[in-house]
């Protein structure tokens, strides 16, 4: 089973026997796209998958080519790294090159400084300013873990199977086929003014863009395409699904580990909405057992509903 290689704001790892429930029993048939990529806990979890991933950042993009396509000399270059303050700040110098300098970094190296910062940077955050510069201060970690050479192995062997794009999310509209399965975790409608975190990139994510993705969604349903998408359990989410008639929602508990303020930790309430037909899904029993084991589970669980 992969694993995320990336600490990722709104990371889906404490969601995922939920994420798990409302999936088809035959995920790993389905074309799989997930548009807002992040941390991909739910594609790492999902493997084997083909399909395609996507996100608005193009250093997460190119990182992750790199992880499929170059795995060793990643892992090489990253080894040299030391957890230290000034070197730390030297090395957001060199990431930020290319953005503020129109400096071109070698693709192994932004990737490999990439990996640096996020597992030393404060809270684990990937925040940019306006002009898209990675912003975040030192972390101040004890040991942290900077290269985690099995799982970088496993997650290039997973991305394999998987094309990587960049950009928008609207081009799954086009991409995804009927048959195909769709993972949707957008920047959230933030609960709060303090809880405004949506500075992935430079580009925020507001009430305009949560409708579109909502008329994402129905467009997706009508091609009979099936996805399943989480958010932020607020007054607007709640308003936005229950008018698009068809769908389930549900309210679902998570604590939240990564946030710029301090008061956002704690238990939240999110919300997962699904097209998937009640009949064919993984379901909640099955889920809790198949998070920790799942390809021979699912596929026990799956010859079984076949026979
Ligand atoms: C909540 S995070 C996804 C977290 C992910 N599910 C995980 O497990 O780590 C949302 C992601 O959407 C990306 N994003 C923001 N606006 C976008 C857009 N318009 N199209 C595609 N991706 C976007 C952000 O860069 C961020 O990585």
């Amino acid at each position: 089973m992969a694993e995320p290689i990336l600490k990722w704001a709104g990371g889906k790892r404490e969601l995922l026997p939920e994420i798990i429930s409302f999936l088809p029993l035959d995920f790993r048939e389905r074309r799989f796209h997930e548009p807002f990529f992040g941390g991909g806990a739910v594609a790492f979890w999902m493997e084997p998958i083909s399909g395609t991933i996507n996100d608005i950042n193009p250093r997460l993009m190119r990182f992750y080519e790199v992880v499929r396509d170059h795995v060793d000399e990643l892992i090489e270059d990253a080894k040299g790294h030391v957890s230290e303050k000034d070197y730390y700040y030297e090395c957001r110098r060199e990431f930020n090159k290319s953005i503020l300098e129109g400096e071109e970094l070698d693709k192994v190296r932004e990737a490999s400084l990439l990996l640096f910062l996020n597992k030393t940077a404060y809270n684990g955050l990937y925040r940019v300013n306006k002009k898209g510069a990675f912003n975040v201060p030192f972390g101040k970690y004890q040991n942290p873990t900077i290269v985690p050479e099995e799982r970088l192995r496993k997650a290039s062997e997973v991305l394999r199977n998987l094309e990587i794009k960049v950009g928008d999310f609207e081009y799954v509209r086009k991409e995804a086929r009927a048959g195909d399965l769709v993972y949707l975790d957008p920047p959230y409608q933030p609960v709060s003014e303090t809880a405004d975190f949506t500075a992935y990139s430079s580009q925020g994510f507001g009430f305009d863009e949560q409708k579109k993705l909502r008329d994402l969604c129905l467009g997706l349903h009508k091609k009979r395409v099936l996805f399943v998408l989480s958010n932020s359990w607020t007054q607007p989410m709640r308003e936005l699904y229950d008018k698009a008639s068809g769908f389930e929602i549900k309210r679902v508990e998570a604590h939240r580990f990564i946030s710029c303020d301090a008061s956002g930790r704690g238990k939240i309430h999110e919300i997962l909405v699904t097209n998937v037909p009640r009949r064919s899904r993984v379901g909640r029993k099955k889920a809790s057992v198949f998070v920790t084991d799942p390809y021979q589970q699912v596929l026990t669980e799956y010859t079984q509903a076949e026979s």
